[in-house]
């Protein structure tokens, strides 16, 4: 069986405050849910992804809570003259586990290329780190009917050959359904989970595989959460705005069942 993830990812939001108080209040819950089972503890592990000035702070609201640190990107080196980059080095120097890569946001405001995911990818998980690679079809590919052969694409170019189902996670975030609302149906949500399974299945052994977590992002809420998470391969979910509030982040990770 495995653990549900929950991971928020913040995106370019957050100065210090309200930053530092959504992390400290996070780890309060988990604090009290641990000690005092107040509320109980969410069925799941929990990261934060806040935007890169906010780690170090974040980092130390978060000690001793359980909750995992992540990074949003990195570059492929380890260091050198690339002005304006963070290496997967750094991002473990600062205390992440994780480094989200290859999301949609940046594949289309930095042109990021499949390519250029997997070389990342791969430099994460040479610097110890759990790249969570993001794939996801546009609106016109899904009415096309072309949005299996476009994940399966995304998948092949973007996930290292030599990455094991358990040293990466996958996150399937159709672009349509980011930030608008709309939720892709747990039907086809577990049709395209069980597909990218099958897919890493064939290059990697179906026992690495069964231990790989695809999370579902889009539009995830407390209100369309519990669905979601019971649905076939869904081993968690990706959240954006989700993930600013308190209330409605912690009520995801409730929802595991
Ligand atoms: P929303 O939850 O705001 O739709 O964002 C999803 C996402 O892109 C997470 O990476």
């Amino acid at each position: 069986m495995r653990q549900k993830l929950i991971a928020g990812n913040w995106k370019m939001n957050g100065l210090t405050e309200p930053g530092l108080s959504l992390a400290e209040e996070l780890a309060q819950r988990m604090h009290r849910a641990v000690e005092l089972n107040d509320p109980e503890p969410p069925n799941c592990d929990l990261l934060l992804c806040p935007p890169f000035t906010l780690l170090a702070p974040v980092w130390s609201a978060l000690a001793g809570s359980g909750i995992s640190l992540g990074g949003q990107d990195c570059h492929t080196e380890i260091s050198g003259a690339h002005t304006g980059d963070i290496s997967a080095m750094m991002l473990k120097d600062a205390g992440c586990t994780h480094v989200i890569l290859g999301h949609s946001e940046r594949r289309q405001d930095h042109g990021e290329t499949d390519a250029g995911v997997k070389a990342k990818a791969q430099a994460a998980v040479e610097a110890g780190l759990v790249p969570i690679v993001c794939v996801g079809e546009s609106e016109g590919e899904r009415d096309s009917g072309s949005a299996l052969s476009v994940i399966a694409g995304q998948v092949a170019g973007s996930l290292p050959s030599l990455v094991t189902g358990e040293e990466a996670v996958l996150a399937y975030e159709p672009i349509w359904a980011i930030g608008t609302g709309k939720t892709a149906t747990p039907e086809d949500v577990a049709e395209v989970h069980g597909a990218i399974r099958a897919l890493i299945a064939e290059r990697d052994g179906e026992a690495a595989a069964s231990n790989l977590r695809i999370l579902y992002g889009g539009s995830v809420k407390p209100e369309n959460a519990e669905a979601l998470m019971a649905t076939a391969d869904v081993d968690g979910a990706l959240v954006g705005g989700a993930s600013l509030k308190a209330d409605d982040f912690w009520a995801i990770a409730a929802s595991c069942p």
